[in-house]
This record gives structure tokens, C-alpha cells and sequence, in this order.
């Protein structure tokens, strides 16, 4: 079994295309796009800068109590001074926790709030992107923006941002006081810096493409587990277990090679970090010991060294780990400005438009419509073309002919999922595009052949979340028939669905979504194959609820199975993309066509 690198798989990281390698570091043009994104929360971040800066400057504290303790307190015989100064030093570190942790809470605070407000902008914008963006965009991509991209951001603006401006602080206050200390002694361990500095960026340089591997691999394992958990039945029926396992196996075993070289070099790295502390702490005994010895340094101020070696080379380690953070999180940037930018091709209508009741009809006239519009002076693929067709209220309009005909695309047309690119589409005489959308799809309800159901109750299925009346909801109900598959069910209306309700029944899901239609009470009705997936019998149940469904309402049905739209209004046959015939069921057997073959194989 192939490993199919779709991207829909890889949402659970960054798309792996445009991984931070050899992406800048820092982007001013991204950083001021950014700022307003995190400027509601600029008293935050204040507060949690003024808290850390107190946090890292307690942090310089304990040393210089130890130094007093023991060239002030110890060689001076002062017991109740000393006293004092445990005393002092015992608060500090009290105080010093308690800060900490009030600024582990802001962080925290400050970290959720930004995400969640950037995860919300997002996902707003989402919405009002046009199904047309959805098509090409595949699902997976689009989860790994609102959840990863916006992660990596928020990383910038908390971790990032605080322990540089931690490291800032407590490496300045480190530096004057040791200054302040002994000078010579400084500059002896500050000869580490450098070294230790060009030892983490030659790190750094060499794990990170590293890790990049080991990430993609892993992503293959994941993709290669989400394809074979969902195609549980297709791998069990067919017997592929072992093979399937096999490859697991394989993808496990070329993770682990590309994993191990990387965690080897980077405990080595770490442990090198240890020998420069040992380094340190021998330039600090031996020349801070000689210039003690020489009564050029006080025992207190030895110590004071020591006390500062860790905390000392701290910085240099925090930095360059946090250009990792700062890459991904401007190429996270980026693709998040990039969705945002979208603009939805089908333009929602600025305001009013004086229409909010369907009265008379639904004009199709000359539309032209393809899903791809071609660059250059290319003719498009036309899926519809001068397609002229008028629905007076109150009819119902049956569109048919084969698959591919376009008859789903007339339906995507008339809701403004898609706008066409040549003629006219109205209702009641204005064009919808002068409609704002959601007053236009107001009055539609669509129902689909897949039906989709969304985990939650039945009731939460019916309704959407809109405000509906008990009696809207028991009348729909009750039309379709629903009690039956509600009496089954161990809390009626309040019952959980499972994911796309797959607990229930195709035949039963399709009455669910017949009577979520229904509930909002639409005044056309459309129904694109809905009952195509139903055994004749469900269907012949579903068929009565339709009837009564469809009373005193405009409908448009587009069916395979003629024997459910014998009695239209209009029956309008669509192939390749044209109306080729429309006619009520027994002008067209005369006509003897398209429609009078079709009917023919139906029911020879
Ligand atoms: N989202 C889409 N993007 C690109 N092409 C599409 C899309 N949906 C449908 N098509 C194409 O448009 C044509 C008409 O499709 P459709 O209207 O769904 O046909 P029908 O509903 O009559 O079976 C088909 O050739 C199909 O491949
Ligand atoms: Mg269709």
C-alpha cells in the first residue's frame, strides 16, 4: 500500500514545503502585520514584561547575599547578622517563587488569549471565504493554519519575547555586577562566550535540517495511520493486515534512523554545555583562587562567580534556540496573512437590497458558468452554458440527465456558492448579487445526497443552533416520520449522533437532514439526488414525508429515479451543461428525445 503525500495529511505540522530553513529570522514587514494582532492585549504584555524584569532581577539576588554572608557576615564573627542574611536570602528565594509563578500564570493568561483571538479571526475570515476557495484548498492545510500556524505565533509573542527580554535583563545586571566585582575575573570567564556562542550556532546549523527530517517522518507516520485507521474495513475485508503492519514497520524503522543521529547530537551538544560550566568553574578556582590568595578578591566574591556561572551562560543557549521559534513563526505569519488576504470571490452584497420575501420568480438568463476561470485569453472548461430557465413560485421544477450534466452546479448557482461568469441570475427581478447572501439563502433549504450530520444531539442537527419552537421542531418531526427512528433511540430528540451520524442508518440520516430543511421552514425547496442513496423502500417512506414536505412551497428536485418527479411543473433535462428539453412529463414523451429514452430504460 502506497503512502499517498496529499497534503491533507500533514496538518498536524506546519506545511512541510515552506519550513522555516533558511527563512529570516526576523521580518520587519510580518512583525508590523503581527503587532496589531497582538495590540488588544498590550497591557498584558506589559504587565507580564514588568513581572518578569522584577523575576530577573531577583534572580541576580541570591549571589550577592552569599557574598555578604560570607565577607561581611562570617569573617566579621557577626552570628545575628548572618541570621539576617540567611534570613533575607530564605525570603528572596520565597519571593522569588511567588513571582515566578504569577508570571508563569500571565504567560499562560497572555498565550491563551492570543490564540484564541487569532484562532477566532481565522476561522472568521474562513467563513466567509466562498466554497470555490474550499475546493482547492484541501481540509488538512487549512486545520494546520488555524491550529499550528496560530500556535507558532502565539510561541513568538510569549516564550520568544519573554526570555529574551528575561535574558536581556539578567545578563545586563550579571555583567555590571560581576564588573562591579572584579573585573579581571570577568573578562577571564567571559572568554568563554564566544567559543560557546559559535559552538550553538554550528549546533544549531546542523540539527535543525536534521530535525526537519525527523519531523517529515513523522508526519508520514501519522498520514500513514489516519489512512489505514479509516480504511479499517477496506484493509480487514481484504486481508491486508500484515502488509499494512509491514509498512508501519518500515516507516517506524526509517523514522528511528533519522531520529537517533539527530538526539545524539543533541545530548552531545548539552553535554558540552556541561564541560564549559566545568571550564568556567576551573578559570573561577584557579584565577579567582590566585587573586584570593593575593588579597586581590574576597573569598565572598569567588563565590559571588560561581553563584552567576550557570545563570551566566544562559543566555547564549536561550538565543539561539529561540531563532528556531522566531523562523517558524513568521513563516506561520505568512501563511496566515496569505488566508487572510483572500478575498471571497462570490461578493456579499453591502447592505440592504430591497428584497426579503420570495413572491413571483427565479430568472436564469444567458448564464455561462465555469468552476475555472483559465488564465489568459484560454477558454474555460464551461460546465453550464446559456442556460435560460424561469421558476414561478410555487412550482416544482425537476432537473435531469446524467451525471456530470451540470444540474448541481444550476443549484450551487441559484445559493451563490459560485457566481456565474457570464448572464443574469434573479429573484423576483433583482439580482441576487444585489442580495446580501444570507438573506438570499435564508429562504432556501438544501438537501443534499450526502447527507451531513454533525456530531451533537438531534436536536442540535435540526436546529443548527438556531432559536426554534418546540412546535416547528415536532412538526417537522412528526411530517417526516421521524418519531419512529426518535422512539428507538434512547433519549428521543436529545440522543447523541455520532461523527456524521454514523450511527444511524443511511435511509435514517436522510430523514434527519429532510428534516432539518424542513424546521427552518424554507420557502423553495431543494433537493440535489437527496434520495438517491435510499433503498426504494426508505424512499417510498421518505416520498410521503416529501409530499407534505413540499406543499405550498417552490421546489427544485434533481433526481435519477423519474418515477419521483412524474407530476413537476417542468421537468428541464441538462446535458453537457445545456437545457436540451424541459417540458411537463408528457410533452416531453411525446417529443420522443432525450427524456422519452431516458424514461424508457427506466421502465421498459
Ligand atoms: N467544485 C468543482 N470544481 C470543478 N469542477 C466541478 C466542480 N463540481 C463539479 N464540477 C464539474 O462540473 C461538471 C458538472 O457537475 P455537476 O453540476 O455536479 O453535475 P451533475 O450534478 O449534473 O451530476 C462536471 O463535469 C464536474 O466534473
Ligand atoms: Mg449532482
Amino acid at each position: 500500500m502506497q503512502i499517498k503525500k496529499r497534503d491533507k495529511h500533514m496538518w498536524f505540522d506546519e506545511n512541510l514545503d515552506d519550513l522555516p530553513l533558511g527563512k529570516k529570522i526576523y521580518d520587519r514587514q510580518l512583525l508590523k502585520r503581527m503587532l496589531p494582532l497582538v495590540k488588544p492585549f498590550k497591557l498584558r504584555i506589559l504587565g507580564g514584561g514588568l513581572i518578569l524584569v522584577v523575576s530577573s532581577g531577583l534572580g541576580l539576588l541570591p549571589p550577592l547575599l552569599l557574598k555578604r554572608a560570607i565577607d561581611v557576615n562570617i569573617a566579621g564573627s557577626d552570628f545575628n547578622g548572618l541570621l539576617i542574611t540567611v534570613g533575607l536570602y530564605v525570603l528572596l528565594q520565597l519571593a522569588t517563587f511567588g513571582v515566578n509563578y504569577l508570571m508563569l500564570v500571565v504567560l499562560e493568561s497572555l498565550g491563551v488569549r492570543i490564540v484564541s483571538s487569532l484562532k477566532e479571526q481565522l476561522f472568521g475570515h474562513m467563513l466567509g471565504l466562498d466554497i470555490a476557495y474550499f475546493d482547492q484548498h484541501p481540509v488538512g492545510r487549512l486545520i494546520a493554519r488555524v491550529e499550528s500556524d496560530t500556535e507558532a505565533i502565539r510561541r513568538l509573542f510569549t516564550s520568544t519575547m519573554f526570555t529574551v527580554l528575561g535574558a536581556v535583563v539578567s545578563l545586563a545586571g550579571m555583567v555590571l555586577i560581576m564588573m562591579k566585582v572584579s573585573l579581571p575575573l570577568f573578562l577571564a570567564i567571559s572568554t568563554l562566550v564566544p567559543v560557546i556562542f559559535l559552538l550553538t550556532i554550528l549546533f544549531q546549523k546542523k540539527v535543525r535540517p536534521l530535525f526537519l527530517v525527523v519531523r517529515k517522518k513523522y508526519a508520514e507516520i501519522v498520514a500513514y495511520l489516519t489512512e489505514m485507521i479509516q480504511g479499517m474495513k477496506v484493509i480487514q475485508a481484504f486481508s491486508r493486515e500484515s502488509a499494512v503492519k509491514q509498512k508501519m514497520a518500515q516507516l517506524n524503522r526509517s523514522y528511528i534512523k533519522t531520529l537517533l543521529p539527530a538526539d545524539v547530537l543533541t545530548m552531545g551538544f548539552f553535554s558540552l554545555v556541561g564541560v564549559f560550566e566545568i571550564i568556567g568553574l576551573a578559570i573561577i578556582l584557579t584565577v579567582g583562587g590566585n587573586m584570593v590568595a593575593q588579597g586581590l578578591l574576597t573569598i565572598g566574591a569567588m563565590v559571588l562567580f560561581l553563584g552567576y556561572l550557570r545563570q551566566f551562560f544562559m543566555p547564549v543557549y536561550a538565543f539561539s534556540e529561540q531563532v528556531g521559534i522566531m523562523q517558524r513563526a513568521f513563516a506561520a505569519a505568512q501563511r496566515v496573512f496569505e488566508i487572510m488576504d483572500i478575498e471571497p470571490r462570490v461578493i456579499n452584497a453591502a447592505s440592504g437590497g430591497n428584497w426579503d420575501n420570495f413572491k413571483n420568480s427565479i430568472e436564469f438568463q444567458d448564464v455561462d458558468f465555469s468552476y475555472v476561470t483559465r488564465a489568459g485569453n484560454d477558454e474555460p472548461d464551461w460546465v453550464l452554458r446559456d442556460i435560460n430557465f424561469t421558476i414561478t413560485k410555487g412550482e416544482k421544477i425537476a432537473l435531469v440527465g446524467a451525471t456530470g450534466g451540470g444540474k448541481s452546479s444550476i443549484i450551487n448557482l441559484m445559493l451563490r456558492f459560485y457566481d456565474p461568469q457570464a448572464g443574469r441570475i434573479s429573484i423576483d427581478g433583482i439580482d441576487i448579487k444585489e442580495i446580501p447572501i444570507d438573506k438570499l439563502r435564508r429562504h432556501f433549504g438544501l438537501v443534499l445526497q450526502d447527507v451531513f450530520l454533525f456530531p451533537g444531539t438531534v436536536r442540535e442537527n435540526l436546529t443548527l443552533g438556531e432559536e426554534m419552537t418546540g412546535e416547528q421542531l415536532d412538526r417537522a418531526v412528526e411530517i417526516l416520520g421521524l418519531q419512529r427512528i426518535l422512539d428507538k433511540m434512547p433519549s428521543g430528540l436529545e440522543s447523541e449522533l455520532a461523527e456524521r451520524g454514523a450511527n444511524l442508518s443511511q435511509g435514517e440520516r436522510q430523514l434527519v437532514s429532510f428534516a432539518r430543511a424542513l424546521a427552518f421552514d424554507p420557502q423553495i425547496l431543494i433537493l440535489d439526488e437527496a434520495t438517491s442513496s435510499v433503498d426504494p423502500m426508505s424512499e417510498r417512506l421518505i416520498q410521503q414525508g416529501i409530499r407534505r414536505l413540499l406543499e405550498g412551497r417552490t421546489a427544485v428536485i434533481v433526481a435519477h429515479r423519474l418515477s419521483t418527479i412524474l407530476d413537476a411543473d417542468k421537468i428541464m433535462v441538462i446535458h453537457k451543461g445545456r437545457i436540451v428539453e424541459s417540458g411537463r412529463h408528457s410533452e416531453l414523451l411525446e417529443k420522443n428525445g432525450y427524456y422519452a429514452k431516458l424514461y424508457r430504460i427506466q421502465f421498459a
